[in-house]
């Protein structure tokens, strides 16, 4: 077991291109993924991209817990490698976000609203879902990641953004609307 250091926002590899992973199933990659998931547990996130734990390489992983998931399915802990996706509507939802590599804040989000997306399971086996809600949301946050985006880089309101006790006190039930 490998708890991974995660890199914060103003690190260079965070904004960086990330690099596709040519084999899911080399032993270095096999190995990046347990310690990802040791990582993700840890930090007791919804998910986690490689350039976070300082790999840009595109592999990401992601869970919809019940408690997050809403009206929408909660979806376990989730490994995909090249990931792409693609919206199923022009539908934008605002919706809250926190990022490991942003500790300690949460804001309010625009993401399509509903998305397939397809990549490799670690075996390199495809891969293909159609996501809504909160399972659509945490894919997008990843797969931006990859690409050197972080969540502050695709608000659009920044009163809705916030600490984490103030957030809870005085944003949380402030239903970001669209
Ligand atoms: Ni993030």
């Amino acid at each position: 077991m490998a708890i991974l250091k995660i890199a914060r926002m103003g690190h260079p590899v965070l904004l960086a291109e990330a690099e596709p992973v040519a084999d899911p199933t080399a032993p270095e990659i096999r190995e990046l993924i347990r310690d990802m998931h040791d990582t993700l547990a840890d930090a007791a996130g919804a998910g986690l991209a490689a350039p976070q734990v300082h790999v840009s390489k595109r592999l990401i992983l992601f869970s919809a817990p019940p408690e997050r998931s809403g009206e929408g399915e909660s979806v376990p802990v989730t490994v995909l490698v090249n990931p792409h996706f693609e919206p199923l509507g022009p539908e934008m939802e605002l919706g809250w976000e926190g990022c490991l590599s942003i500790p300690g804040l949460r804001a309010a989000v625009p993401r399509y609203a509903a998305i397939r997306y397809c990549g490799l399971d670690p075996e390199g086996r495809p891969v293909e879902r159609e996501a809504s809600g909160f399972h659509a949301r945490v894919v997008q946050h990843e797969i931006d990641h990859l690409d050197g985006i972080l969540y502050p880089m695709r608000m659009t309101d920044f009163s809705l953004m916030g600490f984490e006790p103030e957030w809870q006190r005085y944003l949380l039930d402030r239903r970001p609307s669209e």
